[in-house]
């Protein structure tokens, strides 16, 4: 539920495991772009050797997309994967609450919202979970299970199972903040940011001095347009909510991008400049 970029690409994690996946949205165009999404990744594949032709045929062929909920009324498993706003999932929560069978497994793939909160919004807390995927979901192989002290046993035990058939490490935690990886993750982008901000340094040379440096695949600055500068300040502004540490206050530049709809590679430009909207090339 929810094609955004992490909920198209969680989509085609499932699909590449031989699930059969409906992928929903609400819009159309939403819709359509998620579809889009699903091409061009799986293309990508094709063209670097990874899957066969008739393979990613076989892939888009698992996918039913589709702009009614009701299409998920004979799923095991939902995961949302929705924008990061409470009352919007609580609400998506209980639409899937209403119509899927009693024992359909609702995940979330909250970055940092309390799914203690979605789980009691629904009728059936012990079987809501966290599902955790990074971005891009088809390359990084974290997933982080989120289990509250109303989880089902047995429903992490069925999600731990199903992140290993997705070729997935899975790590089992309690609810917390931005749970392990961005709880660390994003103090450290907020300061690069500030950094920037600041005219202290350049965007480039911050990046230059993380992947030279330190070993990091990408810039900080690369990766806040990778996550979304929006889904980034929704996760800072959760986070800053529950630490009140001001490593999560952020950081104005955030704030002003986000005002001016700069949100990174999904609308073509953010800290840096994009050949087109999705593309990881700079210009
Ligand atoms: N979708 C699908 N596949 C992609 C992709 C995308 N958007 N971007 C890259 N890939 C694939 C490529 O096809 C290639 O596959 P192959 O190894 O099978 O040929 C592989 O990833 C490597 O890609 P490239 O050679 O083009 O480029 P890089 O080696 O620079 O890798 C990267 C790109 C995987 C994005 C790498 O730079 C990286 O790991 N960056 C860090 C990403 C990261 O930290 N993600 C976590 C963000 S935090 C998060 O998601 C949490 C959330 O709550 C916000």
């Amino acid at each position: 539920m929810g094609l955004g970029t992490m909920g198209a690409g969680i989509a085609e994690v499932l699909a590449r495991a031989g699930l059969s996946v409906t992928a929903v949205d609400v819009g159309a165009d939403a819709v359509e772009r998620g579809r889009g999404h699903v091409e061009q990744s799986t293309a990508r594949a094709v063209a670097r050797g990874r899957l066969a032709d008739t393979e990613r045929d076989e892939v888009l062929s698992r996918i039913r997309f589709s702009t009614r909920m009701a299409d998920l009324a004979d799923a095991e498993l939902v995961v949302e994967a929705i924008p990061e706003r409470m009352a919007l999932k609580a609400q998506v929560l209980a639409t899937l609450d209403a119509l899927c069978p009693p024992d359909t497994i609702l995940a979330s793939n909250t970055s940092s919202l309390s799914v203690t909160e979605l789980a009691v919004t629904t009728g059936r807390p012990g079987r809501v979970v966290g599902m955790h995927f990074f971005n891009p979901a088809p390359v990084m192989k974290l997933v982080e299970v989120v289990s509250t002290v109303v989880t089902e046993p047995s429903v992490v035990e069925d999600v731990e199972a199903l992140a290993a058939r997705l070729g997935k490490v899975g790590v089992t935690i309690g609810d917390r903040a931005g749970f392990i990886a961005n709880a660390l993750l994003f103090g450290y982008l907020n300061h690069a940011a500030t950094m920037v901000q600041d005219g202290y340094a350049g965007r480039e040379d911050v990046d230059a001095a993380m992947r030279l440096g330190c070993g990091l695949p990408m810039g900080p600055l690369a990766l806040l347009d990778l996550i979304g500068i929006d889904t980034a300040q929704e996760i800072l502004a959760t986070m800053y909510r529950q630490s009140r540490n001001r490593l999560h206050a952020s950081s104005p530049v955030i704030t002003q991008l986000v005002t001016a709809g700069l949100l990174g590679r999904k609308t073509g430009r953010g800290f840096y400049s994009y050949a087109a909207p999705h593309s990881g090339e700079v210009v």
